[in-house]
């Protein structure tokens, strides 16, 4: 979950490369490092701590000229967070030099080896053993640079994109990729090499993403060579051009992607449908859907598979499949159901849901399910990813790149697509009526103008936030379509604020939670008028009557609950199918403000990550 950053060109590399490894940091943020060659000197500088921490650092130690650089910001694997273990590494004779982001997982067999053979090691890393094993091919072997990279690759077992430089071959760097991302940015003379497109839009929107088990060779002035790692195979590169712009990728004037991303949800859901939802014709459109509609339309099951925020999503979408489509649907934590032997068969549909498109345990999830002839349905944010390539089909969500490490409007919008896929589905079978499904699609079109007036409790929010900042421990409770928003919301609290959190069916918590209340302990309630009001209103009561302190998400003009809650927040009115896109934006906000009162780094939490590439 590192991010990696490559430069050879015209212009000076360290410029590129450190904003590149800024642009990145939400990848992994424990430590950092770059190389940079001037033509006559490979010069490194890299230390425990962030991006920041580095420039500081490599500005007094290194001369910054050169238009080679290699960049990466980690999170720790293999090796501690410290000085010694951060990249890049050199090989032992200085010539090499690489950046790599995944897990060589025999690299202790492998070091062991180059042991024998003398090599000698710095560091903990398994990085550090796949550098000496290439150089140790280019000795052996007296091959060029390229193809020391591919041999001692199929020595290796696990995943990785790296780049590799060099010095004594300086007009090309080698890179490759297994699992990790690795996209390349062709320019006019010039090649970018980076974990995702962020580093490299500002210079082109050429970019070359690497497949599964793919390698190339970068030559200044000359182009780029794609080849299979395994069998050598030559690849006629595919060029995407990307709709990326850089706005997009920069705070614009909030003062954390977080804040800045919550406050997107409403253009993020209309992008989401826009295309897709003809609300004069009564029509969805949906390629995936529509290409594959037999074989989703006739599914025994749908099974969804996700980790994190996505598997809440997922949550979510167990209700609205079953209710509008009527297809039973199971929700699975890919890292459990990647390895629990589950019964799988051609009939069932699996449904993968990833914002980043690269979480190691849900693409192992989906090979599995591929393996066992079920029909892969993948729900992705990012444009290229692994897992909308290995998918059968799938949809975009189009939040737009989603930087703070706590999902917000990855949630809403994942949530907006497979409300669509269901609708799709649902009138397809004969499972819902027209005039039901009209009315969904003109409530959906109302969505996102809702969800601007739900941002509009923000100061009521920040008042509530400033009354519990200092609670050890939070429970988040709903009913029905609400439930996996309660979960949210506790995910949220937890992940950006370190305030333990727990969310519940609200009916549950008579079965132990329960005895947790005092008047020590804040209980968010989702209570909207449409899903279980009347018996959401009761576990308010019980709350109340062991003294908790009620945060009331409700409907806009409730008066019943404002009787019995400390605190009330209220949301426009709409269907309860679409009630979680309006009911967790409070909980987003509630978060937000908690964690920034408590001065933590909200969009980089401690031991977090963006995307999780290991397992
Ligand atoms: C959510 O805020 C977290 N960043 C995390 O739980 C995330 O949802 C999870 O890692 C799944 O990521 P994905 O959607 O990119 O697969």
């Amino acid at each position: 979950m590192c991010g990696i950053v490559g430069y050879i060109g015209h212009r000076d590399a360290y410029p590129v490369v450190l904003k590149g490894l800024q642009r990145l940091e939400y990848r992994g943020y424990d430590s950092a490092g770059i190389a940079l060659f001037d033509g006559a000197e490979l010069k490194m500088s890299k230390t425990k701590g962030k991006v920041a921490d580095l420039k500081s650092r490599l500005e007094s130690e290194i001369s910054t000229n050169g238009t080679v650089g290699l960049g990466h910001t980690r999170w720790a694997t293999h090796g501690e967070p410290n000085d010694v273990n951060s990249h890049p590494h050199y090989s032992n004779s200085g010539d090499l030099v690489i950046i790599h982001n995944g897990i060589i997982e025999n690299y202790d067999a492998l070091k062991k080896e180059l042991k024998k053979r003398g090599y000698t090691f710095k560091s903990d890393t398994d990085t550090e053993v796949l550098v000496n094993l290439i150089e140790d091919v280019i000795k052996e072997e007296g091959v060029k640079l390229g193809k020391a990279v591919q041999i001692a690759l199929n020595q290796t077992v696990g995943a990785y994109a790296i780049a590799v430089f060099n010095k004594t071959k300086p007009d090309e760097i080698v890179v490759a990729r297994l699992g990790s991302p690795l996209a390349i940015g062709v320019g006019e003379d010039e090649f970018f090499v980076a974990s995702d497109a962020s580093p490299f839009i500002e210079f082109t929107n050429n970019a070359i993403y690497l497949e599964d088990g793919e390698m190339a060779v970068i030559r200044r002035n000359k182009g780029v060579k794609v080849r299979k790692i395994k069998d050598d195979t030559l690849v006629d590169p595919y060029i995407q051009e990307l709709q990326l712009n850089l706005e997009q990728i920069e705070k614009g004037g909030f003062d954390h992607f977080m804040l800045k991303e919550i406050h997107e949800q409403p253009n993020a859901i209309s992008d989401t449908y826009r295309g897709r939802m003809l609300v004069e014709q009564g029509l969805i459109r949906m390629a995936g859907v529509d290409d594959n509609m037999e074989r989703i339309a006739n599914a025994k099951r749908f099974i969804i598979v996700a980790c994190g925020t996505s598997w809440h999503a997922g949550l979510v979408a167990e209700y609205i499949l079953e209710d509008l489509a009527r297809i039973p649907v199971e929700v699975e934590y890919a890292s459990e159901f990647r390895y629990r032997n589950p019964i799988i068969t051609e009939n069932d549909v699996v449904i993968a849901i990833s914002q980043s498109g690269e979480t190691a345990d849900t693409m192992a999830a989906i090979k599995l399910a591929k393996e066992k002839g079920a029909f892969v349905f993948g729900v992705c944010n990012v444009v290229g990813s692994s897992i909308s390539r290995e998918t059968n089909a799938g949809a975009y969500t189009h939040a737009g790149p989603e930087i703070g490490v706590a999902s917000t409007k990855a949630f809403t919008t994942q949530i907006t697509v497979l409300t669509l896929m269901a609708l799709k589905l649902g009138k397809f079978k004969g499972t819902i009526s027209i005039s039901d499904f009209q009315f969904h699609l003109q409530e959906m079109e109302r969505i996102p103008e809702k969800v601007k007036q739900a941002l509009k409790s923000d100061a009521l929010i920040q008042e509530i936030a400033d009354k519990y900042k200092d609670a050890t421990n939070c429970l988040y409770l709903g009913r029905g379509y609400n439930f996996p928003v309660a979960l949210e919301g506790a995910l949220k609290l937890k992940e950006i604020s370190y305030i333990h959190a727990e969310g519940y069916p609200a009916a549950e918590m008579k079965h132990g939670p329960i005895a947790l209340i005092d008047e020590q302990m804040p209980v968010v309630v989702i209570a909207t008028k449409k899903g279980h009001y009347e018996k959401v209103v009761s576990n308010i009561q019980e709350i109340k009557s062991r003294k908790g302190k009620i945060i009331a998400i409700v409907t806009e003009g409730d008066e019943e609950v404002r009787e019995l809650a400390d605190y009330v927040v209220e949301v426009p009115e709409t269907i309860e199918s679409l009630t979680p896109l309006l009911t967790t934006i409070p909980l987003q906000l509630l978060s937000y403000h908690i964690a920034v009162m408590l001065g933590k780094n909200v969009d980089q939490p401690r031991n977090l990550a963006k995307s999780v590439t290991v397992e």
